[in-house]
Protein backbone atom coordinates (compact mmCIF):
# COMPACT_ATOMS: atom_id res chain seq x y z
CA UNK A 1 0.00 0.00 0.00
CA UNK A 2 1.13 3.64 -0.43
CA UNK A 3 2.72 4.98 2.25
CA UNK A 4 0.94 8.11 2.26
CA UNK A 5 -2.20 6.29 2.44
CA UNK A 6 -1.26 4.06 4.80
CA UNK A 7 0.21 7.30 7.22
CA UNK A 8 -3.63 9.46 6.64
CA UNK A 9 -5.67 6.25 7.34
CA UNK A 10 -3.68 5.26 10.58
CA UNK A 11 -4.06 9.20 11.58
CA UNK A 12 -7.36 8.86 11.21
CA UNK A 13 -8.23 5.81 13.02
CA UNK A 14 -5.39 6.78 16.15
CA UNK A 15 -7.02 9.93 16.41
CA UNK A 16 -10.82 8.34 16.99
CA UNK A 17 -9.35 5.81 19.19
CA UNK A 18 -7.23 8.37 21.31
CA UNK A 19 -10.98 9.85 21.48
CA UNK A 20 -13.22 7.27 22.75
CA UNK A 21 -10.36 5.85 25.35
CA UNK A 22 -12.02 5.30 28.83
CA UNK A 23 -9.35 5.83 31.21
CA UNK A 24 -5.86 6.49 31.73
CA UNK A 25 -4.36 2.87 31.26
CA UNK A 26 -6.37 2.89 28.19
CA UNK A 27 -4.45 5.77 26.78
CA UNK A 28 -1.17 4.84 27.85
CA UNK A 29 -1.67 1.45 26.13
CA UNK A 30 -2.67 3.41 23.19
CA UNK A 31 0.43 5.48 23.00
CA UNK A 32 2.94 2.49 23.10
CA UNK A 33 0.32 1.30 19.88
CA UNK A 34 1.46 4.61 18.04
CA UNK A 35 4.73 6.09 19.42
CA UNK A 36 6.65 3.38 21.56
CA UNK A 37 9.45 1.61 20.10
CA UNK A 38 7.55 -0.82 18.01
CA UNK A 39 4.70 1.39 17.27
CA UNK A 40 2.84 1.65 13.83
CA UNK A 41 4.15 5.59 13.50
CA UNK A 42 7.67 4.58 14.64
CA UNK A 43 7.54 1.66 11.99
CA UNK A 44 6.67 4.09 9.57
CA UNK A 45 9.49 5.97 10.32
CA UNK A 46 11.79 3.16 9.88
CA UNK A 47 10.56 2.93 6.33
CA UNK A 48 12.21 6.25 5.57
CA UNK A 49 15.86 4.81 4.95
CA UNK A 50 14.25 2.87 1.79
CA UNK A 51 12.96 6.13 0.02
CA UNK A 52 14.61 8.13 -2.44
CA UNK A 53 16.29 11.19 -1.32
CA UNK A 54 12.98 13.66 -2.42
CA UNK A 55 10.46 11.82 -1.37
CA UNK A 56 12.14 10.80 2.60
CA UNK A 57 12.06 14.73 3.46
CA UNK A 58 8.36 15.18 2.46
CA UNK A 59 7.28 11.62 3.74
CA UNK A 60 9.80 12.21 7.17
CA UNK A 61 8.18 16.00 7.77
CA UNK A 62 4.38 14.33 7.25
CA UNK A 63 5.37 11.23 9.75
CA UNK A 64 6.38 13.85 12.14
CA UNK A 65 3.77 16.21 11.91
CA UNK A 66 1.13 13.04 12.84
CA UNK A 67 3.45 12.19 15.26
CA UNK A 68 3.42 15.89 16.92
CA UNK A 69 -0.44 15.93 16.35
CA UNK A 70 -1.36 12.28 17.83
CA UNK A 71 1.48 13.30 20.85
CA UNK A 72 -0.98 16.55 21.44
CA UNK A 73 -3.85 14.68 20.78
CA UNK A 74 -2.82 12.10 23.99
CA UNK A 75 -1.94 15.27 25.96
CA UNK A 76 -5.06 16.81 25.84
CA UNK A 77 -6.96 13.71 26.55
CA UNK A 78 -5.08 13.04 28.96
CA UNK A 79 -5.72 15.99 30.67
CA UNK A 80 -9.68 15.57 29.71
CA UNK A 81 -9.69 12.49 31.83
CA UNK A 82 -7.55 13.41 34.92
CA UNK A 83 -10.05 16.54 35.27
CA UNK A 84 -12.88 13.77 34.38
CA UNK A 85 -11.52 11.97 37.63
CA UNK A 86 -11.29 14.54 39.87
CA UNK A 87 -14.83 16.27 39.57
CA UNK A 88 -15.99 12.00 39.99
CA UNK A 89 -14.04 12.03 43.56
CA UNK A 90 -15.10 15.70 44.21
CA UNK A 91 -18.72 14.80 43.56
CA UNK A 92 -18.66 11.58 45.46
CA UNK A 93 -16.53 12.97 48.38
CA UNK A 94 -18.48 16.16 49.17
CA UNK A 95 -18.92 17.03 52.83
CA UNK A 96 -22.01 18.61 53.74
CA UNK A 97 -20.91 21.39 55.75
CA UNK A 98 -24.57 22.56 57.20
CA UNK A 99 -24.42 19.24 59.70
CA UNK A 100 -24.35 19.76 63.00
CA UNK A 101 -21.04 19.32 64.27
CA UNK A 102 -20.16 16.81 66.59
CA UNK A 103 -19.23 18.95 69.28
CA UNK A 104 -16.80 18.84 71.70
CA UNK A 105 -17.46 17.08 75.79
CA UNK A 106 -16.57 20.32 78.17
CA UNK A 107 -13.42 19.14 80.29
CA UNK A 108 -13.77 19.21 84.13
CA UNK A 109 -11.18 19.75 87.16
CA UNK A 110 -9.75 16.69 88.64
CA UNK A 111 -11.61 15.95 91.90
CA UNK A 112 -8.63 16.12 93.85
CA UNK A 113 -7.76 19.62 92.49
CA UNK A 114 -11.02 21.05 93.57
CA UNK A 115 -10.05 19.58 96.81
CA UNK A 116 -7.15 21.38 97.20
CA UNK A 117 -8.42 24.55 95.70
CA UNK A 118 -11.06 24.54 98.24
CA UNK A 119 -8.90 23.81 101.16
CA UNK A 120 -6.59 26.88 99.83
CA UNK A 121 -9.57 29.53 99.61
CA UNK A 122 -11.02 28.78 103.14
CA UNK A 123 -7.41 28.96 104.49
CA UNK A 124 -6.49 32.06 102.22
CA UNK A 125 -9.55 33.31 103.45
CA UNK A 126 -8.56 32.53 107.25
CA UNK A 127 -5.50 35.04 106.64
CA UNK A 128 -3.24 32.12 105.20
CA UNK A 129 -0.46 32.25 102.15
CA UNK A 130 -0.01 29.86 99.79
CA UNK A 131 3.56 28.81 99.34
CA UNK A 132 4.82 25.91 97.05
CA UNK A 133 8.24 24.09 97.37
CA UNK A 134 10.45 21.58 95.67
CA UNK A 135 8.84 17.98 95.02
CA UNK A 136 12.58 16.57 95.08
CA UNK A 137 14.00 17.25 98.41
CA UNK A 138 17.78 16.66 100.34
CA UNK A 139 17.47 14.62 103.82
CA UNK A 140 18.21 17.95 105.84
CA UNK A 141 14.98 19.81 104.59
CA UNK A 142 12.45 16.19 105.15
CA UNK A 143 13.92 15.29 107.78
CA UNK A 144 17.15 16.77 110.18
CA UNK A 145 15.50 19.95 110.07
CA UNK A 146 12.40 18.63 111.37
CA UNK A 147 13.99 17.15 114.78
CA UNK A 148 14.61 13.70 112.85
CA UNK A 149 18.31 13.03 113.09
CA UNK A 150 19.83 9.97 111.31
CA UNK A 151 19.04 6.63 112.38
CA UNK A 152 16.01 8.16 113.98
CA UNK A 153 13.24 5.44 114.46
CA UNK A 154 10.88 8.01 113.35
CA UNK A 155 12.01 7.90 109.97
CA UNK A 156 10.38 4.45 109.79
CA UNK A 157 6.89 5.96 109.97
CA UNK A 158 7.33 7.23 106.31
CA UNK A 159 8.63 4.89 104.03
CA UNK A 160 10.75 7.19 101.67
CA UNK A 161 11.46 6.71 97.77
CA UNK A 162 15.55 7.58 97.35
CA UNK A 163 16.70 9.33 94.09
CA UNK A 164 19.47 7.70 92.41
CA UNK A 165 23.00 8.00 94.54
CA UNK A 166 20.36 8.46 97.94
CA UNK A 167 21.50 12.20 98.91
CA UNK A 168 18.33 13.54 97.86
CA UNK A 169 14.50 11.97 98.19
CA UNK A 170 11.21 12.66 96.77
CA UNK A 171 9.47 14.86 99.62
CA UNK A 172 7.38 12.49 101.80
CA UNK A 173 5.40 15.29 103.28
CA UNK A 174 5.12 18.94 102.68
CA UNK A 175 7.11 20.02 105.91
CA UNK A 176 10.03 20.82 104.36
CA UNK A 177 8.26 23.69 102.84
CA UNK A 178 7.77 25.19 106.30
CA UNK A 179 11.23 24.81 106.90
CA UNK A 180 12.34 26.97 103.78
CA UNK A 181 9.71 29.49 104.42
CA UNK A 182 11.01 29.99 108.25
CA UNK A 183 14.47 29.89 106.90
CA UNK A 184 13.54 32.74 104.58
CA UNK A 185 11.41 35.02 107.05
CA UNK A 186 10.78 36.01 110.28
CA UNK A 187 7.61 35.52 112.21
CA UNK A 188 4.56 36.17 111.92
CA UNK A 189 4.06 33.72 109.43
CA UNK A 190 1.03 32.35 108.63
CA UNK A 191 1.27 29.76 105.52
CA UNK A 192 -0.40 26.74 104.08
CA UNK A 193 1.69 24.36 101.49
CA UNK A 194 -0.48 22.34 99.02
CA UNK A 195 1.69 19.86 96.81
CA UNK A 196 2.49 16.36 96.21
CA UNK A 197 4.35 14.00 98.40
CA UNK A 198 5.55 10.39 97.87
CA UNK A 199 5.78 6.99 100.01
CA UNK A 200 6.01 3.32 99.34
CA UNK A 201 2.51 3.03 100.45
CA UNK A 202 -0.77 0.92 98.64
CA UNK A 203 -3.99 0.33 99.56
CA UNK A 204 -7.38 1.65 99.73
CA UNK A 205 -6.94 4.53 101.87
CA UNK A 206 -3.27 5.15 101.32
CA UNK A 207 -1.49 5.69 97.72
CA UNK A 208 2.35 6.21 96.37
CA UNK A 209 1.82 9.51 95.53
CA UNK A 210 -0.26 11.95 97.29
CA UNK A 211 -1.33 15.25 98.01
CA UNK A 212 -0.91 17.32 101.47
CA UNK A 213 -1.57 20.91 102.46
CA UNK A 214 0.68 21.96 105.36
CA UNK A 215 -0.08 24.91 107.61
CA UNK A 216 2.25 26.73 109.87
CA UNK A 217 1.49 29.74 112.20
CA UNK A 218 4.33 30.84 114.01
CA UNK A 219 4.13 34.45 116.00
CA UNK A 220 4.15 35.24 119.66
CA UNK A 221 1.53 33.22 121.49
CA UNK A 222 0.66 31.17 119.32
CA UNK A 223 -0.50 27.45 121.67
CA UNK A 224 -2.62 24.42 121.13
CA UNK A 225 -6.10 26.38 121.64
CA UNK A 226 -5.35 28.31 118.44
CA UNK A 227 -4.60 25.07 116.50
CA UNK A 228 -8.39 23.12 117.70
CA UNK A 229 -9.75 26.27 116.95
CA UNK A 230 -8.51 26.73 113.31
CA UNK A 231 -8.77 22.96 112.34
CA UNK A 232 -11.93 22.96 113.89
CA UNK A 233 -12.87 25.80 111.68
CA UNK A 234 -11.45 24.80 108.61
CA UNK A 235 -13.30 21.17 108.92
CA UNK A 236 -16.89 23.01 109.39
CA UNK A 237 -16.39 25.14 106.64
CA UNK A 238 -14.64 22.45 104.26
CA UNK A 239 -17.73 19.80 104.88
CA UNK A 240 -20.37 22.75 105.22
CA UNK A 241 -21.51 21.50 108.54
CA UNK A 242 -20.52 21.13 112.13
CA UNK A 243 -17.72 18.28 112.19
CA UNK A 244 -17.21 15.40 114.84
CA UNK A 245 -13.53 15.69 114.91
CA UNK A 246 -11.52 13.59 116.91
CA UNK A 247 -8.12 15.08 118.22
CA UNK A 248 -6.09 11.90 119.48
CA UNK A 249 -2.53 12.61 120.68
CA UNK A 250 0.22 11.01 118.77
CA UNK A 251 4.12 11.49 117.78
CA UNK A 252 5.59 13.63 115.75
CA UNK A 253 9.13 14.51 116.38
CA UNK A 254 8.63 18.00 114.83
CA UNK A 255 5.55 18.86 117.18
CA UNK A 256 5.20 18.95 120.76
CA UNK A 257 2.72 17.58 121.61
CA UNK A 258 1.40 16.64 118.41
CA UNK A 259 -2.15 14.99 117.18
CA UNK A 260 -4.07 13.57 114.77
CA UNK A 261 -7.36 14.26 114.07
CA UNK A 262 -9.57 12.02 112.51
CA UNK A 263 -13.30 12.01 110.99
CA UNK A 264 -16.17 9.65 111.12
CA UNK A 265 -15.91 7.44 107.66
CA UNK A 266 -18.81 5.00 106.07
CA UNK A 267 -18.32 2.55 103.64
CA UNK A 268 -21.59 1.54 101.98
CA UNK A 269 -22.71 -1.17 104.49
CA UNK A 270 -20.37 -1.29 106.92
CA UNK A 271 -20.13 0.05 110.26
CA UNK A 272 -18.63 3.76 110.34
CA UNK A 273 -14.81 3.95 111.25
CA UNK A 274 -12.46 6.28 112.35
CA UNK A 275 -10.18 7.89 108.96
CA UNK A 276 -7.01 9.80 110.01
CA UNK A 277 -7.44 13.29 108.37
CA UNK A 278 -4.40 15.21 109.74
CA UNK A 279 -1.47 15.23 111.87
CA UNK A 280 -1.03 18.56 113.65
CA UNK A 281 0.73 20.54 116.97
CA UNK A 282 3.07 23.00 118.12
CA UNK A 283 6.08 23.38 117.24
CA UNK A 284 8.51 21.60 118.35
CA UNK A 285 11.67 24.48 119.61
CA UNK A 286 14.49 22.44 118.07
CA UNK A 287 12.68 23.06 114.46
CA UNK A 288 12.52 27.03 115.13
CA UNK A 289 15.94 26.42 116.71
CA UNK A 290 17.44 24.99 113.23
CA UNK A 291 15.90 27.58 111.04
CA UNK A 292 17.22 30.41 113.70
CA UNK A 293 13.99 31.79 115.01
CA UNK A 294 13.98 32.42 118.54
CA UNK A 295 12.03 29.61 120.36
CA UNK A 296 11.83 31.52 123.73
CA UNK A 297 9.54 34.50 121.73
CA UNK A 298 7.89 32.78 119.17
CA UNK A 299 5.33 29.81 119.25
CA UNK A 300 3.41 27.61 116.30
CA UNK A 301 1.56 25.67 115.63
CA UNK A 302 1.92 23.17 112.29
CA UNK A 303 -0.91 20.48 110.41
CA UNK A 304 -0.66 18.39 107.70
CA UNK A 305 -3.74 17.24 105.82
CA UNK A 306 -4.29 14.48 103.35
CA UNK A 307 -5.93 16.06 100.29
CA UNK A 308 -7.34 12.70 99.11
CA UNK A 309 -8.51 12.08 102.21
CA UNK A 310 -10.79 15.12 102.78
CA UNK A 311 -11.92 14.55 98.99
CA UNK A 312 -12.91 10.88 100.16
CA UNK A 313 -15.02 11.89 102.56
CA UNK A 314 -16.25 15.34 101.22
CA UNK A 315 -17.70 12.96 98.07
CA UNK A 316 -18.56 9.55 99.37
CA UNK A 317 -15.22 7.81 97.51
CA UNK A 318 -14.65 4.68 99.57
CA UNK A 319 -11.47 3.78 97.30
CA UNK A 320 -8.86 6.49 97.56
CA UNK A 321 -6.93 4.94 94.42
CA UNK A 322 -10.23 5.46 91.96
CA UNK A 323 -8.33 9.24 92.15
CA UNK A 324 -5.67 7.83 90.43
CA UNK A 325 -6.98 5.47 87.70
CA UNK A 326 -8.50 8.33 85.45
CA UNK A 327 -11.43 6.42 84.69
CA UNK A 328 -13.97 9.06 83.02
CA UNK A 329 -16.79 7.24 84.21
CA UNK A 330 -15.96 8.02 87.81
CA UNK A 331 -14.02 11.54 86.94
CA UNK A 332 -17.26 12.63 84.53
CA UNK A 333 -19.19 12.84 88.24
CA UNK A 334 -17.44 15.74 89.58
CA UNK A 335 -18.36 17.84 86.85
C1 LIG B 1 2.74 13.93 108.16
O1 LIG B 1 3.06 13.76 106.99
C2 LIG B 1 3.15 15.14 108.90
N1 LIG B 1 4.12 15.88 108.18
C3 LIG B 1 1.94 15.96 109.21
C4 LIG B 1 2.19 16.99 110.25
C5 LIG B 1 2.54 18.27 109.87
C6 LIG B 1 2.09 16.67 111.62
C7 LIG B 1 2.81 19.22 110.81
C8 LIG B 1 2.35 17.63 112.56
C9 LIG B 1 2.70 18.90 112.17
P1 LIG B 1 1.27 11.77 108.33
O2 LIG B 1 2.30 10.81 107.91
O3 LIG B 1 0.34 11.31 109.36
O4 LIG B 1 1.91 13.14 108.82
O5 LIG B 1 0.43 12.22 107.03
C10 LIG B 1 -0.52 13.27 107.09
C11 LIG B 1 -1.81 12.87 106.38
O6 LIG B 1 -1.54 12.48 105.06
C12 LIG B 1 -2.46 11.66 107.00
O7 LIG B 1 -3.24 12.05 108.08
C13 LIG B 1 -3.31 11.14 105.85
O8 LIG B 1 -4.49 11.89 105.72
C14 LIG B 1 -2.46 11.46 104.66
N2 LIG B 1 -1.71 10.30 104.18
C15 LIG B 1 -0.63 9.70 104.74
N3 LIG B 1 -0.17 8.70 103.97
C16 LIG B 1 -0.98 8.66 102.88
C17 LIG B 1 -1.03 7.84 101.70
N4 LIG B 1 -0.12 6.92 101.44
N5 LIG B 1 -2.02 8.08 100.80
C18 LIG B 1 -2.91 9.07 101.02
N6 LIG B 1 -2.92 9.86 102.09
C19 LIG B 1 -1.97 9.67 103.02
Amino acid sequence: MNLELELDQLSGTAAEKIDAAADARALEQLRVELLGKKGSVTELLKQLGGMAPDQRKAFGEKVNRVKQDLSDRLERKSTTLSEAELARKLASQTIDVTLPGRGEAPGALHPVTRTIRRIESIFNSMGFESVQGPEIEDDWHNFQALNIPESHPARAMQDTFYVLDGSRLLRTHTSPVQIRTMKRRQPPIRIICPGRVYRVDFDRTHSPMFHQVEGLYVAENVGLADLKHDLQQFLSLFFERPVEALFRPSYFPFVEPGADVHMRWALPGQEPRWLELLGCGVVHPNVLDAVGIDPERYTGYAFGMGVERLAMLRYGVDDLRLFFNNDLRFLEQFR
